[in-house]
Parts: C-alpha cells; structure tokens; sequence
C-alpha cells in the first residue's frame, strides 16, 4: 500500500516524490465557476486546521497554492470525474464540472492527514499531502445508500449527517424511504392527516418479532416527520454536495400509517391504526380512482419538494389477501379485464408510471413491479437478490441493484450474534459487503449499461437512533462505496482494509459510531 489511502479507491494513482504542506499562507484559487466547491473544501478543513483560506480567482504571485479548475479539457474523465495533481509548490484540481471538483476535494480531505476530519482545532499536525497524480472517475453514476425513517424516525440533523457521510465516499443519491405502516413522515399540505395521524403510532414491539410469540410492547409512542420545509433544506443540502435525494412512497403495500389516517384509502373501511410492530401488513391501498387520484396529489407535493428525475413509489411486500376478498377490488379487477391480482397491483403501478413519466419524471419500484408485467419505463430496484435486477435489464429496463445479500446492512456483521446488538437477521461481514458486483453473472455484456449503480440499505426495524444506524452502516458503506466508484479491476479487498484502517481514522474524527474491525 502506498501512503494514498483513499477510499473509494481512485481510478488511476501515481505516486510522486515529497510532499505539499498546507499552512494559513496557502493561497486557495478557484478558476471559473469552482468558487463554490473550493469554498465548501475551505469550509471542511477549517476546524482541524484553524486555517481560514479565502477563495481567491486569480493566483497572488507565486505562493504555494491549490487551485480548482472547471475545465472543459477534462472532460473526457466524464460528469463527475476529475484530475488531481500534486506537487511540493502547487495543487492542481481539474474537471469538466463542479461534481467532478467535489469528488476531487473528497480526495483531497483524504490526502492530508486524517485528523483533518476532527471538527475541533487540532495542535502538532503538520498538514502534508503526498505528491501524486490521480486520474478518477465514477464506474457507476447511481451510488446509492436508503435510509429507513419509517420504523425509526431519524432527525433531520442526522439526515444532514448522514449526506454528508455518503458524499464524502463518493456516493451521490440518497434513498429516503419516507413512508411504511409504522409511520408516514412527509408532509403533505393537501391531506395534513398523513401526519397528524400517521406519523405516530402509540407504542412498539419490545425485542425481536417472531412467528407465534407473544408480542410485548414498549408503551411509549413514536413518530415525528419532515415538515415541507426541513425536506427543502436537506434536499439543498444535498445538492451542494451533490447528493440527489430520491424520495420514497411505498404503494399499494407498506400503507397502513396512510390508511389508519384515511380509512377510504384501504379496503375494509376501517382504521387498522399505525402499526406497532414488524412484518409485512395486509393493509394495501384499495385500487379505486379515488385511491389513485389521492396518491397522484401526493406526489404532486413530493414532485415539488425533489428535483431528481427519479421518484420511488416502492411497490414490495404487497400481500393480495384484502384484494381477493373485497367485492370491490374484484369488482375492479374484472371492469378493468385483469385475470389475478397480480395484473391488479401492475395495473397501480402503471397508473403511476404514466403520471410520472407525463411530468418528465421516471418511476422506480422494489422488483415486485415484475409481477404482473412491469410498467412501460419503470426503473427496477433489485433487492430480493439479483434476479429481478437480471430479469429487467435483459428486457431492456434499468436496474439499481440492491440486493439483500450484499446491501442489506441491517443484517448481522459478526458471525457470532451474540457479540452485536440485536438485528433483524441474515449475516453480512464487511467482506460481504465488498464483494457485491452490480453487474452480476446473468447480464450479459449487451444489458450491462442498463445497471444504472448500487446502493446499501438500512431499515431501521431494530435500529433506534443515529449512532445505531452509522454503527450498521460504517464500516460496510465505505466497502460499498468502492463496489459502485472504483473500476472492477482496481479492487482487491487486503488492499481496502489497509486503506481503512486509515479511513477509520477519518470517521474517528468525525465521530462516526462505525462497528470497529
Ligand atoms: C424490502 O426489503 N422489502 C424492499
């Protein structure tokens, strides 16, 4: 290994000889619109260094310098790659544009030593970087992480957080999973019950859910949401570190929050009240117009609330019990010439799938959309392992893969269970999580530009506050992060663990609860 640790691993490395010091006298030059980037790179290395570096747009003589420039003449490294150079007198950044200056700075943080990260000012460091040459650009342009904040409610703060630690890997979407039967946390001017009853629920199950078993229940109510304006400012947040945040509203099944606020929206005309406990309810939306309507104004809303092109509307888990058995789902079913319910949710789907698509947006939905015949542009989230990520692309579809064997990071990351606070199941180790190959053995060359990237999830179940979800999350999204960055050939994972045993040194700094090797 050499002193370059960076992680995710860059495309092309060649060490050079010394190093660059970095003092208050640096002068720090944006050139052409990378003002902004250079000013958040400012911005992130104050703390530990105490330095304060104005952004200047021109080179003050001859002093030592990092420069940052949007450059055309980069493009060729793509939207979002750059090229690094660095020298004892001068820091060289150039990329086609501001993404690419970004993930150039991430570099850059990861190149001085890691106390850099501390957010105090930190005394006795000498603010070296070694001299080298990186040529970098992604592998994939969707690298994702989901967040769960449905069966835990997570604080926008940690939202916040949480952005911050994906942009600093690289990853640039951010899956928030807003809505599930334990509780819906966006507002939604239009239909204010969706939080005020639906965000809550009066208690939760106490340990692990099981089959059979009598449940015990805490007492304690739960909930909160996102007003619309705490998802403007995370959303902007985003942006600025170019993170783009693809909202989740899980339809027809993960309801029940939605239906407990809105009877008419299910099928039995009664509330089954916020869930309290795991699994996957029978609670589905009815499939009237009136039903779909409401969730097309919903998404009206969540249309204006997120930019990005791509809107989740989940689509998993969505038992056909309460379909078979009211009279009018079949009703439904048999005026709209549909055979089973299966065509009945594909039905839902398309409905959503041509709202989308006619306000210039694209739909994406967990691999259950397959059933039943999969909507003309939807977008299919793997996650049952890859066989619906495979299925999909080879029918000409785009794919994000997902799977739980590789992604899900609210599994076990220790052999011996015993050791980690109680989790939903599965096992997953950090070497696991780095072997996951989003173009897996089944997609042939010829589909493999439909993946789109990967992501890893955490549901939050068993997982209560923040520091739980950066324990499950960290080390594995850092593995994760070089599965969907860094060229298939460049990984090797004694070459990664060498590399993080100075990366954790970095989340050390920044506080980061990460599961320790
Ligand atoms: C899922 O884990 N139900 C997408």
């Amino acid at each position: 290994m050499s002193q370059i640790t960076i992680v995710p691993a860059p495309s092309r490395v060649v060490p050079g000889e010394g190093t660059f010091v970095l003092t208050p006298e640096t002068a720090l030059v944006a050139v052409s619109s990378a003002a902004e980037v250079a000013a958040l790179f400012a911005q992130q290395i104050a703390p530990a260094t105490g330095f304060a570096l104005p952004v200047m747009d021109a080179l003050p003589g001859n002093r030592p310098a990092i420069i940052f420039v949007l450059d055309e003449a980069a493009a060729e490294l793509g939207a979002e790659g750059y090229h690094l150079t660095v020298t004892p007198s001068r820091v060289t950044v150039r990329a086609a544009q501001p993404a690419g200056l970004f993930y150039a700075a991430q570099s850059l943080r990861q190149l001085l030593p890691p106390e850099v990260f501390r957010q105090s000012l930190v005394e006795g460091v000498t603010w070296t970087m070694p001299c080298v040459e990186i040529e970098d650009a992604p592998r994939f342009r969707w690298r994702g992480a989901m967040l769960d904040v449905c069966r835990h409610f997570m604080p926008t703060d940690f939202v916040l957080r949480y952005i911050d630690l994906l942009a600093l890997h690289k990853l640039n979407v951010f899956h928030w999973h807003l809505t599930d039967d334990q509780g819906w946390r966006i507002e939604i001017k239009k239909y204010p019950r969706l939080t005020e009853i639906g965000a809550w629920r009066k208690e939760t199950l106490v340990g692990r859910m099981q089959r059979d078993a009598e449940m015990v229940f805490d007492g304690i109510p739960h909930g909160g949401f996102y007003t619309q304006d705490d998802i403007r400012e995370v959303v902007a947040y985003a942006q600025a570190r170019h993170v783009t945040v693809v909202p989740e509203i899980e339809m027809p099944g993960h309801a029940q929050a939605a239906i407990a606020a809105y009877p008419e929206l299910g099928n039995t005309g009664e509330s089954p009240g916020v869930r309290t406990y795991w699994g996957i309810s029978e609670n589905v939306f009815n499939v009237e117009e009136s039903t779909i309507a409401f969730l097309q104004d919903v998404l009206t809303e969540v249309l204006d609330l997120f930019p990005g092109t791509f809107i989740h509307v989940g689509g998993d888990e969505a038992p056909k019990k309460q379909w078979r058995e009211s009279p009018a789902a079949q009703a439904r079913m048999q005026a709209l010439g549909l055979h089973d319910e299966e065509e009945l949710q594909s039905y839902f789907i398309r409905q959503m799938d041509a709202y989308l698509t006619a306000k210039g947006r694209r739909l994406l939905g967990w691999d259950e959309i397959l059933e039943g015949g999969l909507a003309e542009n939807a977008t299919v989230m793997s996650w049952r392992g890859v066989r619906g990520g495979v299925a999909a692309a080879t029918s000409g579809h785009d794919v994000v893969m997902a799977p739980n064997t590789y992604t899900y990071f609210d599994y076990y990351q220790s052999a011996d269970r015993d050791t980690e606070p109680l989790a939903i199941g599965g096992f997953l180790p950090l070497e696991g999580a780095y072997a996951f190959e989003p173009v897996c053995e089944g997609i042939d060359a010829e589909y493999a530009h439909h993946v789109l990237g990967g992501q890893g999830q955490i549901w939050t179940e068993y997982i209560a506050t923040p520091e739980h979800v950066e324990y499950m999350a960290f080390p594995r999204l850092c593995a994760l992060a070089e599965a969907v960055w860094t060229p298939a050939e460049g990984r090797n994972y004694a070459d990664f663990l060498a590399r993080l045993a100075v990366h954790l040194q970095r989340l050390d700094g920044l506080d980061v609860h990460y599961h320790p090797l």
